[in-house]
């Protein structure tokens, strides 16, 4: 297997952060959820050269590939990593780790987007099967089979805000019962076909809402998102900073409410983005991937911030 590179997304942002809040003398330790091909674990390794970084990725190919490169570069001693969901970031961890940063790059890697055979992408052929970890959970054809065209219906809307997911889930259906879905052409075609013709060759093409929301349901990419929020900020240091990265509006709301609600007295924070930080025009040049980035970032602090006093004292 040869993977694929990656961009990875507001680097310099994420450097910036960091060095503004530490400096490479100390002895740190950070957490990068999404390893993927390593882009921010190496950056953050090679700026904290004393630090220790622990990364996670529930990708067998992005595992196998980081073990191969950090023995090439040097930095096997330095990087931790760690082949499970980020979801059980609590439970791979030791109990007494506590850490300086924590970094999460939602979505999906370049490499499982390009690679056919994963499923991800309706640009080529390839089994419907969407798992970031192949090794667990429902391929997404098992769910487009075995769904009730009501869920279909409201997976598309919910999860990929797409406007004819009536049309479309009626479509699946209709077609299933002719031949079960196997294939990502299949679903494309289906998509296609379900749109009014005169919107069939808009900007977005009718498939990319409904792989995205499948996706998404496959993954649990939500409920993992919500979850490991809850779980890393009592793993912060005092000054500790917890960065996120999200690609869409859905995961976006989630990070923004979880960092609002967090009222917890004993790891209280402070938001340091009021407003998202956005990808520079440059780097949207150079990665159009990188359009829609949005990066939040809170920091545990020591007393709650004096207007955001939680609980209220009668
Ligand atoms: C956007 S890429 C990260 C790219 C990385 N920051 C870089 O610079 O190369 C997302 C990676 O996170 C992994 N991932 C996504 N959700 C995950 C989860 N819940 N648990 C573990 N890994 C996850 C994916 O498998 C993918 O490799």
């Amino acid at each position: 297997m040869k993977y694929g590179s990656h961009y990875s997304v507001m680097k310099k942002d994420i450097l910036d952060v960091l060095s503004r809040d530490f400096s490479d003398q100390e002895s740190l330790t950070f957490a990068d959820l999404t390893f993927g091909a390593g882009g921010h674990t190496r950056a953050i390794a090679e700026l904290f050269k004393d630090s220790s970084v622990y990364s996670f990725d529930q990708d067998p190919d992005a595992i196998s590939n980081g073990e191969k490169f950090l023995e090439k570069e040097g930095l096997l001693d330095q990087v931790k990593l760690i082949d499970s969901n980020f979801n059980n970031f609590s439970n791979m961890l030791a109990a007494e780790l506590r850490f300086d940063g924590v970094l999460l790059d939602a979505g999906v890697s370049s490499h499982q987007f390009d690679t056919g055979e994963r499923g991800f992408s309706f640009r080529f052929d390839g089994p419907l099967d969407m798992r970031m970890n192949p090794n667990a959970g429902v391929p997404a054809a098992d769910l487009l089979n075995g769904m009730s065209e009501e869920e279909l219906r409201g997976i598309f809307q919910s999860y990929g805000e797409e406007k004819f997911s009536r049309q479309i889930a009626k479509s699946i259906v209709e077609r299933r019962e002719v031949e079960p879905f196997t294939t990502t052409k299949q679903l494309e075609d289906t998509c296609f076909h379900a749109y009014p013709k005169k919107l069939r060759h808009g900007k977005i093409h009718p498939a990319t809402k409904v792989f995205q929301a499948l996706r998404i349901m496959v993954n649990d990419e939500l409920g993992v998102l919500g979850d490991v929020i809850r779980q890393v900020i009592p793993r912060l240091k005092v000054n500790g900073l917890l960065m996120i990265i999200t690609f869409h509006s859905l995961e976006d709301r989630i990070v923004k409410h979880a960092f609002k609600e967090w009222k917890n007295e004993s790891f209280p924070i402070e938001i340091l983005t009021k407003k998202p930080l956005l990808p520079s025009a440059e780097e949207i040049f150079e990665n159009s991937r990188s359009r829609s980035a949005k990066l939040r970032v809170i920091r545990r602090v020591k007393d709650w911030p004096s207007k955001n006093k939680y609980p209220k004292k009668e």
